[in-house]
C-alpha cells in the first residue's frame, strides 16, 4: 500500500533565512517554488524516469544551477527523486514509501518495564491554550533567564565548553554542590538532572527484582525510575511529618528492601517536611537494616518561609544517604544539570558506573551552571523566587477556598511548588481531572501519586508554572468543572466549560 505523501508542497513558511518548505529544509523562496513544480512533475512521471538535466531545468525555470540543485536536494530528502552520481536524477520508486510492517516488534520486545499510562502523564506540556496547574517547573518569568542567556553566550565562546568534561563533572562545580552538603568534592557526581540521577542510583545500587520502598504518596517519576531499573515497589504511608517510621520498619522487615526513596524537604506532592524526630528514626532504621536512602532534594532552593531543613545527607556519617540535587527546579528545566552525592564504596561504584551511561554532562551546561551558582545574581534570584512563589501559593490557597467547596489543603507547604488538595469524600479525581482539562486547565490526578488505590481522592495543583491571574482563573474553572462531577464520577455538561482538548495532562 502506498503511504500518502504530501505532493502539494505549497505550505511554505516564510522566515528571515528563506523558506521552511514542506520539503523540511530551509531553501530560498525561488528554490521552494521550483521544488513545488518539480514535485508535481515527478508525480506525473513513471518511477525510474529521468528528470531533465540541471542545465535544462535552469533554462526552463530561468534559475541558477545552485537554485535548481537546492530544489532537487530537498526533493531527494523527501524521497520523491533519487540522484545517481554521473547519471542524473530519477523519479524514486514509490514502493520505497510502502507502509512499514512493525508487527514483528511486538513479540521481540517482551513486556514493557515502565508503566506507559503513568509515563504518559509526565512530561507533557499541554498546549499554549491550557492553564498550566500541573507542570512541576517554573514559569518562564520566574526563571533566571537574563543570567542564563548572558552566561550561555559567554560560556559558548570558550573552548572549555566544547571539550569532553570529566565523567564525574567539572571539579569547580562538584565543589559548589559539595559545599551545600558539607560533602567532599570527591563524593559528588555532576548529573543531567534529577530524574536521570534517580534511575541511575536505583540501577546501580540495587539488583533487578529487589525492592525499593517509597513513601506514599510520592513523585510518579520515582515510581517510573524504579520500574525502569527493574525493581519491585513497596509503598509506606507518609503524613504531614513525612514517612511513618513504624510502617517503614514493618516494610523493611517484610521486603528486605535495601533502597528507600524519600523527599525529606517539601515533598512532591504533599509539601511535607520530614520532622526532626523522624529523621533520627529513619536514619536509625537504615542503619539497622543496612539500607540506602535515596534523598531526592529537588526543592532545596524553593523555601517559601523560613529556611529549608539541612539535607538528610548531613546527618549521616556512614554512607546510607545518597543525595540528589537538581537545578531544573530553581533555575530552568532545559539546563539539565544536577548532582548526586554518595560516600564510601557506593559512591565509588556510582562514579565508576557513570561512564557507562553517557560519558559526561555537556561541558557547556556545566559551565553555565557554575557561572550561575557562583554569581551574585543567584542569591538575588532565589530571593525573588521566594516572593514570586509565595504570592502564587497564597493566591492558589485563597482561590481553592473560594471555588472548590469541600476541598481541603491539609498542609499549606512552606516550600516547593505544589498543593495537595483533598477532595470531598467520594469525588472521582480522574473524572475531575478530565473535566478540568476539557475546561482548559491541566491538573494532576491524585491517583498517579500512589502505587495502588489511594486512601482518599486528591488532586495536585502546582503554582510554579502559572501567573497569579491564570492560577485564579484556572482554579475557578476547576471548581466549575467539579460541579458536574457526581460522587460516582459521572460527567455532565463539563464540555460546556471551555476549550476541549485531547492532550494528556502534564504532571511532574
Ligand atoms: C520530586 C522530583 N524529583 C525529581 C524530578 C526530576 O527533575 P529533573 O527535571 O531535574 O529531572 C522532579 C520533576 O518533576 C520531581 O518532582
Amino acid at each position: 500500500m502506498l503511504r500518502e505523501r504530501n505532493f502539494t508542497g505549497g505550505n511554505a513558511i516564510d522566515n528571515p533565512w528563506g523558506t521552511l518548505s514542506t520539503y523540511g529544509m530551509f531553501i530560498d523562496n525561488r528554490a521552494a517554488e521550483i521544488a513545488n513544480a518539480l514535485h508535481q512533475q515527478a508525480d506525473a512521471m513513471d518511477v525510474g524516469e529521468k528528470l531533465p538535466s540541471v542545465r535544462e531545468l535552469s533554462r526552463v525555470y530561468k534559475a541558477s544551477p545552485v537554485t535548481i540543485t537546492a530544489a532537487i536536494t530537498s526533493l531527494t530528502a523527501l524521497g520523491v527523486v533519487r540522484a545517481e552520481p554521473g547519471r542524473g536524477t530519477f523519479v524514486a520508486g514509490r514502493d520505497l514509501a510502502q507502509e512499514p510492517d512493525y508487527a514483528w516488534q511486538s513479540s521481540a520486545l517482551g513486556r514493557s518495564r515502565v508503566d506507559p499510562s503513568r509515563a504518559g502523564r509526565i512530561g507533557s506540556h499541554g498546549t499554549g491554550d491550557h492553564v498550566q496547574l500541573s507542570w512541576g517547573y517554573l514559569a518562564p518569568e520566574l526563571q533566571p533567564f537574563d543570567e542564563l542567556r548572558t552566561l550561555g553566550v559567554r560560556c559558548a565562546k570558550s573552548h572549555r565548553a566544547w571539550t569532553m568534561a570529566p565523567p564525574s563533572g567539572l571539579p569547580e562545580l562538584r565543589r559548589v554542590f559539595a559545599a551545600d552538603l558539607g560533602a567532599e568534592p570527591e563524593d559528588m557526581l555532576i548529573m543531567p538532572g534529577g530524574q536521570q540521577s534517580l534511575v541511575f542510583a536505583m540501577r546501580t545500587l540495587a539488583d533487578p527484582g529487589t525492592t525499593l520502598i517509597t513513601e506514599s504518596p510520592s513523585y510518579p517519576g520515582a515510581i517510573l525510575a524504579a520500574q525502569a531499573a527493574g525493581l519491585n515497589l513497596a509503598a509506606v504511608p507518609a503524613d504531614g511529618d513525612g514517612i511513618r517510621p513504624d510502617k517503614l520498619a514493618e516494610a523493611l522487615e517484610r521486603t528486605h528492601a535495601k533502597l528507600i526513596y524519600l523527599q525529606p524537604c517539601y515533598a512532591n506532592p504533599t509539601g511535607a517536611v520530614l520532622s526532626p524526630e523522624r529523621r533520627v528514626e529513619v536514619l536509625a532504621l537504615a542503619k539497622r537494616f543496612g539500607a540506602f536512602i535515596i534523598e531526592d532534594d529537588w526543592a532545596r532552593h524553593l523555601a517559601l518561609e523560613g529556611a529549608a531543613p539541612a539535607p538528610l545527607f548531613t546527618q549521616d556519617p556512614d554512607g546510607h544517604v545518597v543525595s540528589i540535587a537538581t537545578l531544573s527546579k530553581p533555575a530552568a528545566p532545559g539546563l539539565r544539570v544536577g548532582a548526586l552525592a554518595a560516600r564510601g564504596p557506593a559512591g565509588e561504584r556510582l562514579r565508576r558506573a557513570r561512564i557507562a551511561e553517557d560519558m559526561c554532562v555537556p561541558a557547556l551546561a556545566q559551565e553555565i551552571a557554575l557561572g550561575l551558582l557562583t554569581s551574585s545574581a543567584w542569591p538575588r534570584h532565589i530571593k525573588r523566587l521566594r516572593t514570586g512563589l509565595r504570592d502564587r501559593r497564597d493566591a492558589m490557597v485563597h482561590q481553592i477556598h473560594a471555588s472548590l467547596p469541600g476541598a481541603r489543603v491539609a498542609n499549606v507547604p512552606t516550600g516547593g511548588i505544589h498543593l495537595w488538595v483533598k477532595l470531598a469524600e467520594g469525588t472521582d479525581s480522574t473524572a475531575l481531572t478530565a473535566a478540568a482539562q476539557d475546561a482548559g486547565v491541566l491538573i494532576g490526578d491524585g491517583k498517579g501519586y500512589y502505587l495502588d488505590e489511594p486512601p482518599a481522592p486528591h488532586i495536585r495543583l502546582s503554582f510554579g508554572a502559572a501567573s497569579i491571574p491564570d492560577i485564579e482563573e484556572g482554579v475557578r474553572r476547576v471548581g466549575s468543572a467539579g460541579q458536574y462531577i457526581s460522587p460516582t464520577g459521572i460527567r455532565a455538561a463539563s464540555r460546556l466549560l471551555g476549550p476541549g482538548s485531547g492532550q494528556a495532562h502534564a504532571s511532574s
